[in-house]
């Protein structure tokens, strides 16, 4: 949500900056703006509602028209105010001497707003962004002194920032503190970068600093300074970046989504090769300890979205391989409803960005209670892997597509790994069950494969369903939880209605729903269940829906159940990496064949940084 870039260095800043927001587009904005401290140490600033390309007509020519070598760049996703171009940042004060981006939300806005009208100060916009620019302009003011403004601004300021500034008096330093709102530096031959996401410093440096909480990072003569509140100069660890500009790139594909949905095979590839060492999961990355692995009494999940849906997976691997009780709850409940604990439970977080607030309350929550915290994350240095106990850090690479599917993927990796883990540690699997399902795990990326070599006939089914206004998606156990992603996904990039159910659970009240027009997909991969889903699809048949099934080859399904996707076998436990990706396809054509917006659909970000 929300994008900031910094640039100040030889080259003119505004095409670089708005190079660095269209790396960060996939973020979600509905506005956008930049500040360039001009030729003659004036700041300008330009604003656009819309699209980035609304903001390019308006700097004319690529931005060669506003000259300038330091400035600061944003894309606004609409929190407070409607998104217009009064409200895209930057804002500034009434002379346009101090000028500020920010991303996140800043709680006690109204009442600083309130003090800053008794001091004299008006306001232009809805924006809790210009309060802070004008409350950086009261301290500078007071102290004459940029460092102290912005520490006093944050002794002030209650909630979540990412915050840039530029001081007219200082036209060749660009200032910026973050609090709970990612913050990456750049430093490349003399230029200085300044961004919300490592793609947008990819084309310039590999080489980065990832910005703690409450620090404070000036940018000048080419060099990063990074300060804490009180001043004192700090000295932050510099890290390499193991991914080139390709990887956050389309590569000859029509959409990230498609390129992301077929780096699957890799990201589960590299998620298992980073935890298996000679033939056995090792978590001396991850600091995970047998001794905490024995004593967990039992697991608690937490995660938004997606995430939550890799962790229902997890919650029925987990239990049937180490006979452990695991709870999967939204980050978003569980911080609110007084949870009972007992103390040795293990909390896991699950989250591609690290940065979703729901899932940091959650996290925090936990902690407050005293319970040890795993991050199961893909942004390495993101909040919830620096403040959990342990990280395992999935290696999907850089997703930009709003809709996840390969950090889903390696998700799904992290909780078959840790219940191998737990299973063996505890003594609930044999060392021979061990090897074998490890075995099927790193067979799984060459079945992805094939279920991707496939596509076309998930293409074809979209053709011919694309004017379905109800999609249920139905399965037990496992299945269920593959349903619930796949119903996610459609939703989300489709817009068609979609509901996904406990196979079971439909006759208690929503096979009202089904009518002619309505289609229901079974997901049929565990033998045990699939004749019962089956028999779940004859109901929804007769009730004149239409049915379709993906079913895992070798799981036997009545011919009456209509059009089948087979996807290879794997053991029972793993069959959600496989069932997925056919759900994924589906959502992804049919969003293509509507004319949507595959990697930005409409009302969504990717980092959801706001409660
Ligand atoms: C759906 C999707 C979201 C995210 C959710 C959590 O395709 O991407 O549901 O899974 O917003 O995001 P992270 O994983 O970044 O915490």
């Amino acid at each position: 949500m929300c994008g900031i870039v910094g640039y100040l260095g030889k080259k003119q800043a505004v095409p670089v900056l708005l190079d660095g927001l269209t790396k960060l587009e996939y973020r979600g904005y509905d506005s956008a703006g930049l500040a360039v401290v001009n030729a003659i140490g004036k700041i300008e600033i330009i604003k656009a509602h819309g699209k980035l390309t609304e903001l390019k007509k308006k700097v004319k020519s690529c931005g060669k028209t506003i000259k300038g070598l330091c400035g600061i760049g944003h894309t606004r996703w609409a929190t407070h105010g409607v998104p217009n171009e009064n409200n895209a940042h930057p804002h500034a004060n009434d002379d346009g001497s101090v000028v500020a981006v920010h991303n996140g939300i800043i709680e006690n806005y109204s009442e600083l707003k309130e003090k800053l009208i008794k001091r004299g100060y008006t306001f232009y916009s809805e924006t809790d962004t210009e309060v802070a620019t004008k409350l950086v302009d009261y301290y500078y003011r007071k102290y004459g002194e940029p460092l102290r403004a912005i520490s006093e601004f944050a002794f002030r300021v209650r909630g979540s920032y990412a915050l840039a500034v530029l001081f007219g008096d200082y036209p060749n330093e660009i200032y910026a503190i973050r609090k709970d709102c990612p913050m990456v530096v750049g430093l490349a031959g003399g230029e200085c970068f300044l961004a919300s996401d490592v793609p947008a410093l990819l084309k310039y440096t590999r080489d980065v600093y990832y910005v703690d909480n409450l620090q404070i990072t000036r940018l000048k003569q080419g060099k990063a300074e990074f300060f804490n509140l009180d001043r004192e100069m700090l000295s932050l660890p510099l890290t390499h970046i193991d991914w080139d500009l390709k990887a956050a790139e389309k590569d000859g594909f029509e959409h990230y989504m498609l390129k992301e949905i077929h780096e699957q095979p890799a990201a589960v590839k590299n998620t298992l090769n980073c935890y298996l060492k000679n033939g056995k999961i090792d978590f001396s990355e991850v600091k995970l300890s047998d001794e905490t692995v024995k004593s967990t009494g039992s697991v608690i999940i937490c995660g938004c979205g997606s995430a939550y849906h890799a962790g229902v997976v997890m919650q029925y691997v987990m239990e049937d391989l180490c006979r452990i009780p695991v709870r999967v709850e939204l980050a978003s409940e569980f911080r609110y409803r007084n949870p009972v604990v007992a103390g040795n439970e293990l909390f896991v977080a699950i989250s591609q960005s690290g940065e979703t607030a729901d899932t940091i309350a959650a996290l925090r929550e936990a902690k407050r209670l005293g319970i040890k915290t795993l991050a199961v994350v893909n942004v390495y240095g993101s909040t919830i892997a620096r403040e959990s106990d342990f990280v395992f850090y999935t290696k999907a690479g850089p997703e930009i597509s709003v809709a996840t599917t390969k950090a889903y993927s390696a998700q799904l990796i992290a909780g078959y790994l840790l219940a191998l883990k737990y299973g063996v540690v505890r003594g609930t699997l044999t060392d021979e069950n061990y090897r074998a399902l490890l075995n099927e795990l790193c067979a799984l990326p060459d079945k992805i494969s094939e279920i991707l070599k496939e596509q076309s006939a998930v293409q074809q089914f979209a053709s011919e369903t694309v004017n379905r206004e109800n999609v249920f998606f139905i399965g037990r156990g496992i299945d269920y939880a593959a349903g619930i992603e796949g119903s996610l996904k459609l939703k989300e990039i489709s817009y068609i209605h979609s509901e996904a159910y406990a196979a079971g659970e439909l006759k208690h009240g929503t096979i009202s729903l089904i009518e002619s027009e309505t289609l229901v997909i079974g997901v049929l991969t565990q033998d045990k269940l699939a004749e019962k889903t089956a028999g779940n699809l004859e109901e929804v048949k007769s009730r004149d829906a239409s049915i379709a099934v993906i079913a895992a080859e070798g799981v036997k399904i009545p011919e009456s159940c209509g059009k089948a996707v087979v996807i290879p076998c794997t053991d029972g436990h793993f069959t959600a990496s496989l069932s997925v990706i056919p759900l994924q396809l589906y959502a992804y054509y049919l969003s293509v064949l509507r004319g949507n917006d595959v990697d930005k659909p409409r009302n969504l970000a990717k980092s959801v940084t706001v409660e």
